[in-house]
Order: C-alpha cells, then structure tokens, then sequence
C-alpha cells in the first residue's frame, strides 16, 4: 500500500476522479483508507460530532486531538486538516497555526476557506513548505445559511477570480462548494491544479461528501448529497433490539457470559 502524496493529487487531474470524504475518528479513518486518496479532517465536526451551531464553534486544539486520531489510522490516503475560523486571519497567524497542526498531528496538509483575500497568505503558507487546499464557492465559516452560489453573473466573476488566484498562490487543490454546474466546468477547464467538488457536478477532479452525511447518519437533506446507505436506521434497529432483550433477560445469553465450563 503506497501512500498518497500531493503530487500523485495533482497529477490526476483531467485523468482519474480524485475520491475524497471526511473523517474525525478511528474506525471511519480505517474504512476511508481503504478507498479514498484523500480524507479531510473538515470542520464540519463542529455541526456533525458535536451538535454545534456553526462550524465557526469548532476550537483549533479541538480539531487537533480528532486530526491525531485520523492520522494515526489512515495510513495510505493524504490526510488534510481543515482549519478552523480564524485560526487564519493573516499570514502570521496562519503560519504560526498551521506549524503548530502539522507538527501535533503529522497530517500531509492544511485546508483555508477563501479566495483572492488569502492569496497572500496562501503563498506565505506554501513558500514555508506548508501544502494547502483552497476553498471557494460556499463558504461555511462566512454564512449562517448554506445556499447555491454563482447565481449571477458578479457572483460566478467572483467564484472565478477566486478560483485564478488561488491557482497562482500555490495551492495544490482546491474545494469548490455547491456553485452551479457551469461554473465548476468552466474553473475546472480554466485552472492547472485539481478541483474537489461538493454540489458542484461531475465536472470537477474530484468530488468530496461529508462521510456522515454519505452514510445517513446525519439527518440532513440536502440536493448535492447521496445517500449510500441509512446507517441511521440500522443503529436505531440494533438500539431498539438490545433495548428488548434487556428488558426480556434474553441479553446477556449463555454465549455472552463466564462461567468455570467455558
Ligand atoms: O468541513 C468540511 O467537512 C468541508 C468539506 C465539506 C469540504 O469543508
């Protein structure tokens, strides 16, 4: 098993669909491995694991102690770290954050949310040998309702222009989310380093889900995601099962015990 390094991400592009999804624990890092190149420690833990408002809620040290566990366990793909709101608010800070989540966690890169206003530090972050993924079109840490973006023509100017300046900053990836179709063709055919969709059409490099999401465990709906499974359902079974064998005494059964015989 080879691991995955940034450049084997860029030299898909236009050639093999980059597979991405995240993880914040042990045993989602250990299935993802199997079949990702990359896995993104987002912070999308913040709404997902811990029930929070925004992913503007999540702490640095909080993502940190997920992104060690996600690290440890995932052992061929590229593991990105996503970091937290204003944990980047200029490049000294940025670099400063970024140095610390490296060392801590040995995860391969960082992830910024953001265009042409962190172009600067974007290329601060790379020329110190920090990796960095772009995020542009939806930006969860900036609004408080998710909705489609690139629906005229001074938003998609804008998602574009991003997009150039990103592809000039030194980032390796970048992320664009929930922008309509022709707009991630367009950035896609326009710029030399992979896109990573989420809602944003099979013209991307790439694609990326939140694996909670993929697996319906989070009860959200939402247009761009697939549901491959209703794990939610399953868990809620097995709960309601144990629950009855409980209450029966058919749990713990002769095969669940010890005893001197056995
Ligand atoms: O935080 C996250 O999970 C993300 C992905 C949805 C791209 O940023």
């Amino acid at each position: 098993m080879k691991k995955i390094k940034i450049i084997d991400i860029i030299k898909k592009k236009g050639k093999q669909p980059i597979v991405c999804l995240t993880s914040y624990s042990k045993n989602i890092s250990e299935i993802l491995d199997k079949y990702c190149d990359l896995v993104l420690v987002g912070d999308s833990m913040s709404m997902v694991l811990y029930g929070m408002k925004h992913t503007r809620d999540i702490k640095l040290d909080t993502m940190i102690l997920h992104a060690k566990t996600v690290k440890k366990y995932t052992k061929k793909s590229l593991v990105v770290f996503d970091m937290p709101y204003k944990t980047y608010k200029n490049k000294n800070v940025a670099y400063k954050n970024a140095k610390k989540v490296i060392n801590e966690t040995k995860c391969d890169a960082i992830k910024l949310e953001g265009g042409k206003k962190i172009f600067d530090t974007i290329k601060y972050l790379t020329s110190k040998k920090i990796p960095v993924m772009g995020h542009i079109g939806l930006l969860p840490q900036k609004v408080n309702k998710f909705r489609l973006q690139g629906v005229n023509s001074k938003e998609k100017n804008k998602i574009f222009n991003d997009a150039i300046s990103l592809s000039k900053s030194g980032a390796f990836a970048i992320v664009i989310e929930c922008v309509v179709e022709e707009l991630a063709k367009k950035i896609t055919q326009s710029i030399s380093i992979p896109t990573i969709g989420i809602g944003a059409s099979k013209y991307c490099d790439g694609q990326i889900l939140v694996t909670e999401d993929m697996i319906g465990l989070n009860n959200i709906s939402a247009k761009f995601v697939k549901k491959y499974s209703n794990i939610r359902k399953i868990i809620e079974m097995s709960v309601k099962m144990y629950r009855n064998d409980v209450k029966k005494r058919k749990f713990p059964s002769s095969q669940n015990i010890y005893n001197f015989n056995n």
